[in-house]
């Protein structure tokens, strides 16, 4: 498309049954968001849509385990995510929500459209019931095992492991997630939308007019399920949580989520022309129209294939022009996990880090999972903060901001001659704005988010290479001009940054004393004005950008997810059941004594194994311990503790062992001595240890 008259961007529409995490600001909030401010820095007509989703089945199973309704549920988390966007500064023209009446209304009027034009196969089918939940077991109701990868614990709408997209019935190994009983087949009738009867449309519109302006892994996990043939995908389900199916005889039975979500794209759009006195239908309808949807990849099926085909079938839509979805971001080497509490929470990461919404938006953007999975990592993230916001593009303002004020009182001085230099300088600012809006129009952010950066970096090696504060005293003239060459640099980088770092770019606007209600062209004015900030324009007083991350700070990070390791490996830790019964007679054999260990030294050439020296009361015995992994030599020494004198002496790497000590494992699964002094009852969730 050439030139479009108008923009409609979407970001996928976040399930209600959680808070926002990392993991989804960098695969699609951000990069969305730095995309519409961009557009509309260049005065383009932007429609920046998303909203809550508010259906499904993951919503129903939390209310059920909370005791609470679904509704109390997305009611909850639609007001949590709606303030961690707007606190992030995610610029959505609309925020809408599923069960909003106006997007109920859509998606009924939607399905029937599409039932009145016959673009639905109806069929009677055996779904998974659960007898015993009176139940049908649709979506994610049923877990079992992936008939493509073998993952035991796929769902029943996707498998999460290989991302196939799948009907309840496709698994194996079938189980209720409600129950855990193995489900039975019941007779229900549903509609479908037959894929299949799309397929050429697909092939043509995606494999051969997309192949080049569509990300490598969205085109080639688009082309693999195409590959694999498409087949019908039932769009309704029996459950009481969702929208009704808008038919006469379909009582009791809902809109599959994935049909209703993506429409909830043109309700939310409905509901912000409605507030803002526009006409909704050009920014769906309108061949001009360029429609971008930011999703995570483990959408790529409903956006490039689903939607789609629902679009079409209806008749009087647009389609996508481009899917720039994201792979997953992976948090310090392990996927991010809203159950396991790895994941870092965006309300908890303002607690922790106030007012420094920009540093994370800044470090997910330049880290972004545009081409493969990546990784977070606080250490990157304290280094991007450190070595490049503080040391690059917060130095180079605060020099500027600073040298303003001491040499001209804040005033920008006049210039005469511009050097060589200077005039690369200021040409090579007019060209900034180009170089990275190439790399943003290609959805290539982290590539945009680093020309910010250089053009920050050239300033300081301007300043640098010219030294004003060495001329200041010798040539006048020449420091009036290099700082008003450094003070454009500064006007350009308060307006290029803005859709990367807008509550910095703000507040540099307001540090330079620029209008920032002014936005318009404020992009395009870097590359074509003359001047940016006249000669004589007064400037405000420095005021830090960006501040030092201490390692402290860091390590306080990681000591939370260390506790979320921890708190899972108890969690998942499978206790050991009980072994056989024995008699009393059996236990009266066991002569165990209070001892003191008096002397300890590792066994050589063996890890686990120390040879201890015990004072059992009767006698000072050598045993043979294998908890050198646990605890030093020194440490033990002078340890009270439980030992089993009467146990057939063993002979362990030579050395005859006469006896055994008791140990136990804590919760978190360390060894611990079975203490005779011990003054409070210790749990002993294994068992007693002979070590
Ligand atoms: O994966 C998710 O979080 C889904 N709720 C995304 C829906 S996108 C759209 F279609 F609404
Ligand atoms: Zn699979």
């Amino acid at each position: 498309m050439n030139q479009p008259k108008r923009y409609t961007i979407t970001a996928a529409l976040p399930y209600t049954n959680g808070a926002i995490h990392i993991g989804h600001l960098a695969g699609v909030y951000v990069p969305a968001d730095i995309y519409a401010r961009y557009l509309r820095l260049i005065g383009k007509d932007v429609a920046f849509i998303c909203g809550s989703d508010e259906h499904g089945v993951p919503i129903t199973i939390k209310a059920k385990k909370e005791g609470v309704t679904p509704q109390d549920i997305v009611d909850k988390y639609h007001a949590i995510i709606k303030t961690s966007f707007a606190d992030f500064g995610i610029s959505f023209d609309n925020y809408s929500r599923t069960s909003a009446e106006i997007h109920h209304e859509t998606a009924q009027e939607f399905f029937k459209t599409l039932y009145d034009k016959g673009e639905f196969i109806e069929e009677i089918t055996e779904q998974l019931y659960d007898e015993e939940a009176d139940q049908f077991l649709a979506d994610r109701f049923v877990t079992g095992t992936c008939p493509k990868c073998g993952n035991e614990e796929a769902y029943g709408d996707q498998c999460e492991k290989c991302g196939t997209s799948l009907n309840a019935t496709d698994l194996i190994n079938p189980k209720s997630a409600i129950t855990g009983n193995v489900p039975t087949l019941k007779q229900t009738k549903h509609w479908f939308l037959p894929l299949h009867k799309h397929e050429a449309f697909l092939k043509e519109w995606i494999l051969e007019g997309h192949k080049k302006d569509w990300k490598p892994n969205v085109y080639g996990q688009v082309k693999s399920w195409i590959d694999d043939g498409l087949r019908p995908r039932a769009v309704t389900r029996d459950l009481d949580w969702g929208i009704p199916v808008p038919l006469e005889g379909a009582e009791g039975k809902v809109l599959y989520v994935w049909f209703d979500a993506p429409i909830g794209y043109i309700s939310s759009t409905k509901e912000w022309a409605e507030r803002v006195g526009k006409d909704w239908e050009p920014y769906w309808k309108d061949k001009e129209t360029k429609l971008v949807h930011f999703i995570g990849k483990d959408n790529i099926v409903f956006h490039c294939i689903i939607f789609p085909s629902m679009l079409k079938a209806e008749g009087s839509y647009i389609l996508p022009d481009n899917v720039p979805a994201n792979e997953f971001l992976n948090l310090e080497g392990n996927k991010l996990s809203t159950s396991k509490n790895w994941a870092v929470w965006l309300p908890e990461y303002l607690e922790d880090f106030p007012n420094q919404q920009d540093v994370l938006r800044y470090a997910l953007t330049a880290n972004a999972p545009e081409t493969k999975d990546n990784d977070f990592t606080w250490k990157d993230f304290q280094a991007r903060n450190n070595n490049e916001l503080v040391a690059i593009f917060g130095n180079f303002i605060n020099r500027v901001v600073v040298l303003t004020d001491k040499y001209y009182k804040g005033i920008v001085p006049e210039a005469s001659e511009f050097s060589a230099v200077d005039q690369d300088v200021l040409a090579a600012i007019k060209a900034y704005p180009d170089v990275i809006a190439s790399s943003i129009e290609r959805y290539r952010f982290r590539e945009a988010s680093q020309e910010l950066l250089n053009l920050a970096r050239l300033g300081n090696k301007y300043l640098a290479d010219e030294e004003p504060w060495k001329l200041v005293r010798t040539d006048e003239a020449r420091t009036k001009t290099i700082m008003f060459v450094a003070l454009q640099m500064a006007s350009a980088l308060a307006s290029l940054s803005e859709p990367f770092l807008p509550f910095t770019s703000e507040k540099l606007k307001t540090i330079l004393n620029i209008n920032s209600n002014d936005t318009t062209n404020s992009w395009n004015a870097v590359s074509s004005k003359k001047v940016l900030l006249p000669a004589g324009h007064h400037i405000g007083k420095a005021e830090l950008l960006f501040s030092k991350i201490e390692d402290e700070t860091i390590q306080h990070q990681l000591d939370k997810l260390i506790a979320s390791k921890k708190s899972n490996e108890a969690a998942n830790k499978k206790l050991e059941p009980q072994k056989e019964t024995i008699t009393f007679e059996d236990f009266s054999k066991l002569d165990m004594r209070v001892g003191t260990i008096l002397e300890a030294e590792k066994m050589p050439k063996a890890n686990k194994l120390l040879i201890l020296k015990v004072d059992t009361g009767i006698d000072v015995r050598t045993i043979v311990s294998g908890i050198a992994e646990s605890f030093t030599a020194e440490e033990v020494v002078g340890k009270r503790v439980t030992v089993l004198v009467n146990l057939a002496p063993r002979t362990l790497r030579g050395v005859e062992s006469q006896g055994m000590i008791l140990m136990t494992e804590s919760e978190d699964g360390t060894l611990v001595f079975v203490n005779p002094d011990a003054s409070t009852d210790a749990k002993v969730p294994n068992g007693l240890h002979i070590s």
